[in-house]
């Protein structure tokens, strides 16, 4: 179908929708319902909800604030789930030429040197929905780095503006929504500048997170002269604060937000959450010991009662959600060589110890970490032999859809699990390792929020994921879980119904 075709069936099928979920029938009140702007997915329709009124598009997060077109939503799209999928910027490559501001150079192309119309040099982001993020090798860095791998050019270079030496990593956009229960900003954490790790601090940090984040994606995407003003800054933090999105729909289970279940944005908003709640390693500020059954959104359907009529058709899909949950919070699993666990001193650098999804994945029915944990699961590493000695993460990473990305050899770090060995090893990204300058931090990224997962595929920091199915496989290979192909389509299920 041509494109504008597409986006005008799109909408009309979202507008008919929506009229049909904001009918009677359900308990929420109806100014709740009238405020989830719907968008179809792949498996069903998502919902993002704002929860003091309608999305209102010609607020700050919608100006064009910097110098090239951009505003917040060029790549955190209410459509799209708060962020954008590369299906969506293929069609705007297609609709613009090239030109729309999306595919600014500064980071919108594999490198800044590409020209506007250059599809090949925009590869990333048409097929992985990746966004270049330059980030300076920092002056106390324990290791170095050099490059052995750079299909593009630009992987490790003198800035030319900043003449500091300069890492190209190539980053899928998280979801401006759902913020309210971040424990750290960005897959690497670089702009939690004041901690999220405190109940009466925590709005007041947030905010003070979200703002700096601001200014600064206005300044750097936007490519702004000057930051925001206060106002506007407010604006768009208030905007992205009110935000509550998660699948509404499934094409096969029908509504997830009734009958007893409570998926949807409505009951996301209402959500309890406070720094440390459920915590894996018993930091829980109430002391209430950690809870591996965190997802309990589709409990009642693991017995439907036997019905007839139209919703005889669904109980299939709705057991195979509600399996899903269950292995999602029960299914074992075996952790190692996981840096940020498996070499935590606090936790004693146990070798290997089982846990289940939620043991990293812990805030309840929301699914990031409800503490910063930063994580390296093996997702920055490569599939090549040549490139990975860990066979397990080896095998795990060859089950992805790995984008080209670049290679760095990094050399100079202790061995993290063989104390007092040296070694060198190779990432796509060094992510955390980029802010601190440690080499513990190496490949550690944020396990982000897990709501909202059908309509922002692929998956993982760099997309290396195509399908939660192939996530799944991943975890499968990498935390030697021995999922039967059944399990693996619950599993897949439950994560398109979140
Ligand atoms: C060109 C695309 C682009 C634009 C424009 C953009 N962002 Fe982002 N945004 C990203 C990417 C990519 C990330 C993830 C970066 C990372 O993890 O290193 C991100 C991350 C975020 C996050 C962090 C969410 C989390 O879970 O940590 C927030 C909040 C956010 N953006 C808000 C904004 C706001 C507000 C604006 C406008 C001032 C904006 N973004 C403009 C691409 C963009
Ligand atoms: C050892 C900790 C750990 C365990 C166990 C774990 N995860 Fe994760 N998860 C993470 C981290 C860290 C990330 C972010 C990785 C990245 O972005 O590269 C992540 C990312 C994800 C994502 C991608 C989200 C997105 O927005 O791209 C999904 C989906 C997911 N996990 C599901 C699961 C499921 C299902 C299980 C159990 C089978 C599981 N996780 C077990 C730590 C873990």
């Amino acid at each position: 179908m041509n494109p504008m075709r597409f986006t005008r069936a799109r909408k009309a099928l979202a507008a008919s929708i929506a009229a049909f979920i904001v009918a009677p029938g359900y308990a929420d009140p109806a100014h709740l319902r009238a405020s989830i702007v719907v968008a179809p997915d792949p498996h069903g329709l998502m919902g993002t909800l704002k929860i003091d009124g309608p999305i209102d598009r010609s607020g700050p997060f919608f100006q064009s604030l910097g110098t090239n077109g951009r505003s917040c939503a060029t790549c955190h799209d209410p459509e799209e789930a708060m962020s954008f999928t590369p299906a969506h910027a293929d069609m705007i490559f297609a609709t613009s030429r090239g030109k729309d501001p999306l595919f600014a150079s500064v980071d919108g192309a594999n490198c800044d040197s590409v020209a506007a119309r250059d599809r090949a040099g925009h590869s990333l982001i048409l097929q992985n929905g990746l966004l270049r993020i330059a980030l300076p090798v920092p002056p106390n860095a324990e290791f170095s780095i050099s490059v052995v791998s750079d299909p593009y050019g630009c992987a490790l270079r003198i800035d030319p503006k900043t003449h500091v030496l300069t890492v190209s990593v190539y980053r899928r956009p998280l979801p401006a929504t759902n913020l309210s229960f971040l424990s750290a900003v960005m897959s690497d954490g670089r702009e939690t500048i004041a901690p999220l790790t405190n109940g009466a601090s925590y709005s007041a940090n947030l905010r003070a997170d979200l703002t700096q984040q601001a200014i600064d994606a206005t300044t750097g995407h936007a490519q702004a002269t000057s930051a925001p003003t206060p106002g506007q800054a407010d604006g768009i933090v208030d905007f992205e604060l009110a935000l509550y999105t998660a699948q509404l729909w499934d094409h096969r289970a029908g509504p997830l937000d009734g009958r007893g279940t409570s998926g949807g944005p409505i009951h996301l908003a209402a959500q309890s959450y406070y720094p440390g709640i459920n915590d894996t390693l018993g930091q829980d500020p109430n002391g209430i010991p950690f809870d591996p059954g965190a997802m309990t959104l589709y409990g009642s359907w693991a017995q439907t009662p036997s019905v007839s009529g139209p919703d005889i058709e669904n109980r299939g899909a709705r057991a195979r959600i509600a399996a899903g949950e269950l292995l999602f919070d029960t299914a074992p699993l075996t952790i190692t060589h996981v840096r940020g666990l498996n070499d935590n001193p606090a936790l004693g650098q146990p070798a290997s110890f089982k846990g289940t999804c939620t043991t990293c994945h812990d805030a309840p029915n929301v699914g990031n970490h409800s503490l910063p944990l930063p994580l390296d699961i093996g997702t920055s590493h490569t599939g090549n032999p040549s490139f990975e000695s860990d066979p397990v993460i080896a095998s795990a990473v060859s089950q992805l859809s790995m984008p080209n990305l670049p290679v760095f050899l990094i050399s100079g770090c202790p061995d993290p699990f063989s104390p007092g060995q040296s070694t060198s090893f190779y990432t796509t990204d060094p992510a955390r390792a980029l802010i601190t300058g440690h080499c513990s931090d190496f490949n550690r990224v944020k396990g982000p929020i897990l709501r909202g997962l059908a309509a922002r595929a692929p998956y993982f920091h760099n997309g290396a994921a195509a399908t939660l199915r192939e996530v799944v496989s991943f975890y499968d290979q990498r935390f030697q879980m021995g999922l039967t192909k059944a399990q693996k389509e619950e599993l897949a299920a439950f994560l398109n119904s979140l």
